[in-house]
């Protein structure tokens, strides 16, 4: 049995050490916000927070952030009011919509570390996420949109 804080929470789950924390999520915590694209850590799909950090959900073993800070989708804003989940309304970012919870959470730990990113910045925070759909100038131009909202802008 392991004990993971997730989202603000403690969950007991008897999943082996070496699970990865993705399916821990998914299928023990039925916190199924979190995706899975590759497996591989190559898509982003999966992106949660651990300790504040934008990491590969699918790549980290249960029994390596047993003492970690974890936050996913879910938990990213209780009224799912984060100035990105606005902005990606606002901009209408997503198409299937597949890969967002990972773009939002990549993002997400970007605008947490760095008040004023510049295009550049963005470019290489984001450039291992992964879209399919091909919606990555809506990502970069949400991106930019809740930086206006986290700075009080109105939209
Ligand atoms: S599912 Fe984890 S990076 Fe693709
Ligand atoms: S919106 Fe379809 S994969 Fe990104």
């Amino acid at each position: 049995m392991a004990m993971l804080k997730v989202n603000g929470n403690s969950y007991f789950v008897d999943d082996t050490p070496d699970t990865p924390l993705l399916w821990v999520l998914r299928e023990s915590m039925q916190l199924t916000g979190t995706k899975f694209g590759c497996g591989g850590g190559y898509c982003g799909c999966c992106t949660v927070h651990i300790n504040g950090e934008a990491m590969r959900s699918c790549r980290i073993r249960l029994g390596d952030v047993e003492d970690a800070i974890i936050t996913t989708i879910e938990g990213l804003d209780p009224g799912s009011n984060h100035p990105l989940q606005k902005a990606w309304q606002k901009e209408q970012v997503p198409q299937c919509g597949y890969c967002h919870s990972g773009q939002i959470m990549q993002a997400a730990a970007l605008l947490a570390d760095n008040e004023n990113p510049t295009d550049e910045d963005i470019e290489i925070t984001m450039r291992g996420n992964l879209c399919r759909c091909m919606t990555y100038v809506r990502v970069k131009k949400a991106i930019k949109t809740a930086l206006e909202i986290k700075r009080g802008g109105k939209f």
